[in-house]
């Protein structure tokens, strides 16, 4: 099966092309010829998941999956969220996103934290299917690890060893990860069909 995954960013990508079987024929963006943005003006994960997967549908025709993933701090009443791109704003700067988080999280003593990842999924017939995937952890005052991308070098998974994200290899972060938990609901969806 052709399936294209909706988003540009080439880390997601390499996250998510091991977790696939050899069914999939994984296509990028590039490959059917997609090059704008897409929208995701929503103010859910779901919605924007949703709002990314049709949106290639609609214009190109092809199935495909989109994710949309959001950083819950506790001690923030749940932000920076579905905002976790555009936290320190519209640049979508990784580096300044996490330097606000850590500013805003200097005087709290709880750090908790989840990741939560939707996929929604659109198939050859049209219909949409949802799967979703967290990850329960706390956020590190300082940023540790070079691997990853986004907030991985503050994020400690609670069932981890202690390491951030960023330091662990590519196959160990999609051992606990919450997007690796999504797509494995996905893959066990395509393959009963
Ligand atoms: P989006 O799903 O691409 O909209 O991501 C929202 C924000 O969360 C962006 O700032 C990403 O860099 C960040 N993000 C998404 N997934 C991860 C992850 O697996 N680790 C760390 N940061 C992530």
């Amino acid at each position: 099966m052709r399936l294209c995954f909706a988003s540009n960013n080439a880390h997601k990508l390499d996250e998510i092309r091991p977790l696939l079987p050899a069914t999939v024929q994984l296509l990028s963006l590039a490959a059917i010829g997609c090059t704008e943005e897409l929208p995701e003006t929503q103010d859910t994960l779901e919605g924007n998941a949703r709002q990314k997967a049709q949106y290639v549908w609609d214009h190109f025709g092809v199935a495909c999956f989109a994710d949309d993933t959001g950083l819950e701090v506790t001690a923030l009443g749940g932000a920076p969220g579905v905002y976790s791109a555009r936290y320190a704003g519209p640049q979508r700067l990784a580096e300044d996103n996490v330097a606000k988080l850590l500013h805003e999280l200097r005087n709290h003593p709880d750090r908790t934290a989840r990741f939560r990842t939707v996929v929604a999924l659109v198939l050859p017939d049209g219909t949409v299917h949802e799967f979703a995937g967290a990850v329960e952890g706390h956020i590190n005052p300082e940023l540790h690890g070079t691997g990853g991308f986004g907030y991985d070098p503050v994020f400690i998974p609670a069932e981890g060893d202690g390491r951030t994200f960023a330091e662990m290899p590519l196959t160990e972060k999609n051992g606990l990860s919450h997007r690796s938990r999504a797509v494995a609901k996905l893959v066990a969806f395509l393959n009963q069909k």
